[in-house]
This record gives structure tokens, sequence and C-alpha cells, in this order.
């Protein structure tokens, strides 16, 4: 599968290797320990381009194609899969959503400071009631004159406590159900937007997720993103997007939690010689590595359709979905095994194998549960949606 790299896919993966493994592998297990916030890697991302790999220079990006981006999250993701959230949810929830659905005026005033690393950016769908279903959101945007006065409560907001933009999904018409939602462009430093309680999470902990809370947030008509009504549509497609993402994530813990296996078995000793060389061993990492490489194949072929689809305009939905439910089961299952084969080793902090078993967990559940992705592929093959 790596044939279909040209040589400038593969030197930005070198590039984007060597900058995650000084900058952000050594720093990792303090802010997992702490759950601080990584400003000083996540500037030197928005310097190196990182956080907005697929937008156009002209707004504010690397101008990128989607294979280069899936190659940089997966090596983010093999330093820290914390601050591969950030990148992804940065670069496919909201700038997809700005660079598709923005004005050109929105575009030149949120996508550019967000692509460049400037401000940081969240996107904000679910509620403490409303996850999985997310259209039985409760948030509701009510139109006064030249605004919307948006009050509700969205929760698990990915970057939440840092972001200075946010892509929000409101109940513009509760009657419509999820044609009465409608999606806006939030500045956070605006009277009526408050950050609410940050989680405390079991992994991905310098990624910041907490709750937002609107009271009266009086948000101009200027700010919607889409016309009315066209909120959950927007949601959708972004998702599409941002599963390629964390597909690319979890294909990169993956990928640290084999290296590390690989490398311990054939190091640690038991019973007079190299643990790799008991057959149950070898037959954990037989298939760790073609779980990996299956993943592999799965998030580049997503990456592939999303950029055929920005000539083609067809959507990638059911590429993506099988993507992310692949790769996510993949990491947690490797990175169980990886616990396994390190042994006591595995268990303790003073290794990251703990920290990679903890960081996949997630990626089975954000951006749609695996039972989610699986209703997605299900209707895709029944031809039902
Ligand atoms: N692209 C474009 N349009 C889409 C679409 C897609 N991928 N999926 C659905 N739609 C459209 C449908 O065509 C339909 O359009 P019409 O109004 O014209 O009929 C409309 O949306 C409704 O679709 P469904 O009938 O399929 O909707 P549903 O209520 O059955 O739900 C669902 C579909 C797939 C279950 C959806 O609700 C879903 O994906 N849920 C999971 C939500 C999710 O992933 N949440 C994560 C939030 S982000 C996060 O994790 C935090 C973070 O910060 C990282």
């Amino acid at each position: 599968m790596d044939l279909l790299l040209t040589a400038e896919h593969e030197m930005l993966r070198q590039t984007v290797r060597d900058f995650a493994q000084k900058e952000i592998a050594p720093i990792a297990a303090h802010h997992d320990e702490t759950g601080e916030f990584p400003f000083e890697t996540v500037k030197k991302m928005g310097e190196l381009g990182l956080m907005g790999l697929e937008v156009p220079e002209e707004y504010g990006g690397a101008g990128l194609d989607t294979v280069s981006y899936v190659l940089a999250i997966e090596e983010i993701a093999r330093a820290d899969v914390a601050h591969s959230t950030i990148t992804s949810v940065n670069n496919s929830l909201v700038c997809h959503g700005l660079l598709h659905f923005a004005t050109e005026e929105q575009k030149r005033k949120y996508l550019v400071p967000v692509a460049s690393g400037q401000k940081i950016g969240a996107y904000s769908l679910t509620e403490p009631m409303s996850g999985s279903d997310a259209a039985t959101m409760r948030t509701r945007a009510v139109r006064q004159g030249d605004d919307y006065v948006i009050n509700g409560r969205k929760s698990w907001v990915t970057s939440g406590p840092v972001a200075g933009v946010i892509i929000l999904f409101a109940m513009t018409d509760p009657d419509k159900k999820h044609r009465g939602i409608t999606a806006f462009i939030i500045d956070t430093d605006k009277p009526g937007f408050v950050r609410g309680k940050v989680e405390p999470k079991l992994g991905i902990r310098a990624s910041a997720t907490c709750e937002c809370v609107y009271e009266d947030y009086r948000c101009p008509v200027a700010n919607r993103l889409g016309a009315e009504g066209e909120g959950f549509k927007i949601a959708m497609t972004v998702l599409d997007a941002g599963r390629i993402g964390i597909a690319a994530q979890a294909l990169g813990v993956a990928e640290a939690a084999l290296e590390a296996s690989l490398a311990y078995a054939k190091e640690r000793q038991a019973f007079g010689q190299s643990i790799a060389e008991f057959q149950g061993i070898q037959w954990m990492l037989a298939d760790m590595g073609t779980r990996v490489e299956a993943a592999r194949m799965l998030t580049y072929r997503a990456a592939l359709a999303k950029e055929a689809a920005k000539k083609t305009g067809a959507r990638y939905t059911a590429e993506a979905a099988m993507a992310k439910l692949y790769a996510s089961e993949t990491a947690m299952w490797v990175t169980t095994k990886a616990v396994q084969i390190h042994g006591g080793m595995g268990y303790s902090k003073e290794l990251p194998i703990e920290r990679y078993f903890r960081d996949a967990k997630i990626t089975e559940i954000y951006e749609g549960t695996s039972e989610i992705q699986r209703l997605v592929i299900a209707r895709h093959l029944l031809g039902t949606k």
C-alpha cells in the first residue's frame, strides 16, 4: 500500500515523524500525568502547517492532499494520541467545515486563524442527553433581528477549554427535527459563552475537553454557517472527514504499540531465551502486524476516496466509517496485546504502553461509536439510506 505514496508524501511523513519524535514524544508522559494543554507544541504544529493541512495556502493552510493529512495525523499519534486529537479536530471538523460551507468573508475571518494555528478550533454537536442520536439536541437558537439568541449546554467539546472558534449546532426549528438544525460559527470571547466543567478523562489527557454553556449568547446572522436547517447535513458531512482523522490516529497508536512490543519481545529473556522465541508471543505479534496493515489499507483507501470527492463531490461516508471502525478496534486490540506482551512493565507508568492502551479506547467512542459506524456501514451495504 505504501507504493501509493509519492516522494512528497514520504518526505512529509519523515518531516512529521522527526518533529513528533523530537518535540512531542518526550513530553507526552508529563502532559498525560498533569493534563496540561500542550500550548507550545501546538504553536509549533501551527508554524509547520499541521493545523490546516488540506486548507489552501490563501486561507492560511498547507495546501496538501488527504493522504498527506492522514500520514501527518498517524505520525503525531505514534508520538502522542492527545496531540493528534487536537490536530485532527482542528483540521477535519473545523477547517474542513469552514472550507466547504463558509462564505468568503467567514473564511477570511475564521478559517485563516484556525488553519494557521493562531486560534484553536472546536466542533460542538454533543449534549448531555444527545450523543449517538445527534438530531435530538436541545440547544436552541432563536432569531431576533440580525442575531440568533442561543441557549443551551453542549458536552464533550474537544479543545473546548482553549478554543477561539467553535462550530456549533443548534435547533432553530424543533418541529422539523434534524431538518430544523442550523450551524453557527461561535466567537468564544463574546458574552454569553461560558466554558463549563472540564472532563477528567481516562486517556488523551493533554487534549482538553469541557462543557460549553450558551446563556443568551447573541450570534450575528453573518455567523450562520450555511442555510437555516442545513446544520445536520453539515454536521454529518464534516464527521465523514473527521472519522478518517480518527482512523489515522488509531493507526498511529497501534503502530507505536506494535513497535514497542517487537523491541521488548526481542530483549526480554525468560526460560533461557528471548520471549520473541515463544510461539505464543510470535502469534500475538503476527496478528498485531496483520491488523495494523489492514487498518492502514482501509485508512489510506478512505483518504483516497475523500481526495477523489474533491473533484466528484461523491460521498465517502462508508469508506470513512469502515476505516474508523476497523482502525479503532485494531488500536484497542493491539494496545491490549502490547500490555500483555510487556507483562508487569506494560502495566507500569515507567513505559508508555499503558498510556497507549488508555488513549486507544477513545477512538472507539468519539466521532461516532463503533456501534454507530456499524449502523452507517450496514445502511450503506443494504442500500437503506
Ligand atoms: N453526509 C451527508 N448527509 C448525511 C450523512 C452524511 N454522512 N448522513 C446522513 N445524512 C443526511 C441524510 O441523507 C438525511 O437527509 P434528509 O434530511 O434529506 O433525509 C439526514 O442527514 C438524516 O439522516 P439519517 O436519517 O440517517 O439520520 P439519523 O437520525 O438516522 O442518524 C446517524 C444518523 C448516522 C446515527 C447520525 O446521527 C450519527 O452519525 N450519529 C453519531 C454522532 C457522532 O458521531 N457524534 C460525535 C460528535 S463529535 C465528537 O465526538 C466530539 C469531538 O469534539 C471530537
